[in-house]
C-alpha cells in the first residue's frame, strides 16, 4: 500500500517514516494520506465481515480488521491487545434521559477497551509505528487516558514510557494505572496545556517518540471508532455523531474516517457531527461562535471532567475541518448538566467516567433546542469507564460536591449493627 504523511495546509508530502509531527515548510498538521483507489481494491463490506468472524491474529482486533485504512504494516510489527470490539448499547433510561427513543439512540462504548479508554485505538496504531521506526522510548502529555494507555502498549511492545501529567489534577484510576504498568511519571507543576507544551519541546531534542494525538498515526487507528460503529450499524449512516471535545484528536479521526468511507463508496453521506465541550473548558466552541474566523484559546481551562480540561487543543486545525466537512457544531453543557447525564448513564447500568458524559448531556441539550430531533437517528460515544474516576462518583452520590445539584444521587444509609435496624431501614424504603 502507498502512503505517505501530507501536511493538511500546504500539501507538502513526507515518506510514513520520517520522524516529524508538523510540516516541515509551514508548521501545519499532518495526515496519513492512504492511497485510496489501491485500497478500495484491497478493501470490501465482505472481507469485513469475514474478518469479524475470525479469531486470527490481527483481524480480532476492532482497529486491525480494518487495517488497509489504518496503516500499512508487517503483521509482526503490530502490538495489539487487541482492543476495539466495544458495545453498541440501546438504553431506554438514557434515551428518555435524553429525549429521544429507544430506538433512535445508540451509545457505543470506548471505556471497553483493554485500559478502559478510546486512547487504546490510537495508541495500537501509535507504539506500532514506533516499532517500525524503532523508537525505544514514548512520550506523552496526558489527562489521564493517554498516559495508561499509552504505558500499557508501551509495557507490551517492550518500550520505556515517559508520562507528563498536571499534577493533582487526574482521576486516581488513570494515575494509578500508569503507574502500576510501568510508566515513568513526571507530575508537571502546571495543568494539562503546560505539560503538552513542555512534551513537544523536549520529545525531538531527548528522541522521544511523541504519541500525544499531534502524531497523525494515532488518529489513524482512532478511526476504527467509526468505521466499528458503522460496520454494527450495517453502514446505515445515523443522523448526528456526539463525542465530547478535549485534544481533539477523536473529532478530528471522525471526520477522517468518515470523509474517506464516503470516497471509498462504504457510505453514501455522512451524519453531522456534534462536539461538546464542558462550560469551562470550550476554546472550540468559543471559536465555533465566531464562524472559526477566531481560534480561541482558555487559558486557566475547568472542569469536573478532568479528561477534557484542555484550553490549548493541538488538533484545532483538524476538528475545524471535520466540522466543516460534516455540517456539524459544537456545544458546551454546564457541570452539573454533565454529572447529572453521568447519573442517568451509570444508573442505567452503563457506566462510564464524566467527560464521556458529557456527549449525553450536549444530546439531551441539543433536542431541547430543536436542533436535534426525536425522530433523529443518533449515535454518541462515551469515551472512558466509570472506574476511572471514582472519586466525582462517590462525591456525587454523597452530596459532596460543592455546588453541584447532585439531583440524582444515591445516597449510602448508615445502619447500626442489628437486625432490627435493618430491617427498619430496608421496609422504610421499600414502604416509601
Ligand atoms: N473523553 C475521555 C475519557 C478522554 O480521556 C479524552 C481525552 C477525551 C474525552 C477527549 O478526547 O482529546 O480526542 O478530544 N483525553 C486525553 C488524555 C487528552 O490525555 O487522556 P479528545
Amino acid at each position: 500500500m502507498y502512503s505517505v504523511l501530507k501536511c493538511i495546509k500546504c500539501k507538502k508530502e513526507y515518506p510514513l517514516n520520517e520522524l516529524i509531527y508538523e510540516c516541515k515548510s509551514c508548521g501545519a498538521l499532518l495526515d496519513v494520506q492512504h492511497d485510496l483507489e489501491e485500497v478500495k481494491e484491497a478493501i470490501s463490506k465482505e472481507l469485513f465481515d469475514k474478518r469479524l468472524g475470525t479469531r486470527q491474529f490481527p483481524y480480532m482486533s476492532g482497529v486491525w480488521r480494518y487495517r488497509e485504512l489504518i496503516l500499512p504494516v508487517e503483521e509482526k510489527m503490530i502490538i495489539s491487545r487487541p482492543e476495539g470490539n466495544t458495545n453498541l448499547y440501546k438504553s431506554k433510561k438514557a434515551a428518555e434521559f435524553v429525549g429521544s427513543t429507544l430506538e433512535n439512540l445508540r451509545l457505543k462504548h470506548e471505556g471497553e477497551n483493554p485500559t478502559g479508554s478510546f486512547k487504546d485505538r490510537g495508541m495500537t496504531s501509535g507504539v506500532t509505528q514506533a516499532n517500525v521506526l524503532g523508537a525505544e522510548i514514548v512520550a506523552c502529555a496526558s489527562t489521564g487516558n493517554t498516559s495508561a494507555s499509552m504505558a500499557a502498549f508501551a509495557a507490551v511492545g517492550n518500550k520505556k514510557a515517559i508520562v507528563f501529567i498536571p499534577e493533582g489534577k487526574i482521576a486516581y484510576g488513570k494515575l494509578s494505572q500508569a503507574l502500576a504498568y510501568g510508566g515513568i511519571t513526571l507530575q508537571i507543576r502546571g495543568n494539562f496545556d503546560d505539560a503538552m507544551k513542555l512534551v513537544k519541546e523536549v520529545s525531538l531534542d531527548l528522541n522521544l517518540y511523541l504519541l500525544n494525538s499531534v502524531n497523525p498515526f494515532r488518529l489513524e487507528g482512532q478511526k476504527s471508532i467509526i468505521i466499528e460503529l458503522l460496520h454494527q450499524l450495517n453502514w446505515e449512516v445515523p443522523d448526528w455523531l456526539v463525542c465530547p471535545g478535549g485534544n481533539l484528536g477523536n473529532s478530528s479521526a471522525f471526520g477522517k474516517a468518515l470523509h474517506e468511507l464516503k470516497e471509498l463508496g462504504f457510505i453514501d453521506s455522512l451524519p453531522r457531527l456534534a462536539v461538546i465541550q464542558a462550560e469551562g473548558s470550550a476554546p472550540l466552541y468559543l471559536s465555533y461562535k465566531t464562524g472559526f474566523e477566531k481560534h480561541v484559546e482558555v487559558e486557566n481551562p475547568e472542569t469536573i471532567a478532568t479528561a477534557i480540561k484542555i484550553g490549548k487543543p493541538v488538533n484545532y486545525t483538524k476538528a475545524v475541518r471535520a466540522i466543516k466537512w460534516t455540517n456539524g457544531l459544537v456545544e458546551i453543557v454546564t457541570e452539573d448538566e454533565i454529572m447529572n447525564a453521568k447519573a442517568i448513564v451509570d444508573g442505567a447500568g452503563i457506566g462510564a467516567e464524566p467527560a464521556s458524559c458529557a456527549t449525553v448531556a450536549g444530546i439531551k441539550k441539543l433536542i431541547e433546542a430543536g436542533i436535534m430531533d426525536k425522530k433523529d437517528k443518533i449515535a454518541g460515544i462515551l469515551t472512558g469507564n466509570i472506574l476511572k474516576d471514582p472519586d466525582a462518583t462517590v462525591n456525587y452520590h454523597m452530596k459532596k460536591l460543592d455546588g453541584y445539584a447532585c439531583t440524582h444521587a444515591n445516597e449510602p444509609i448508615v445502619v447500626d449493627a442489628n437486625r432490627e435496624d435493618v430491617e427498619r431501614v430496608i421496609k422504610g424504603i421499600l414502604n416509601a
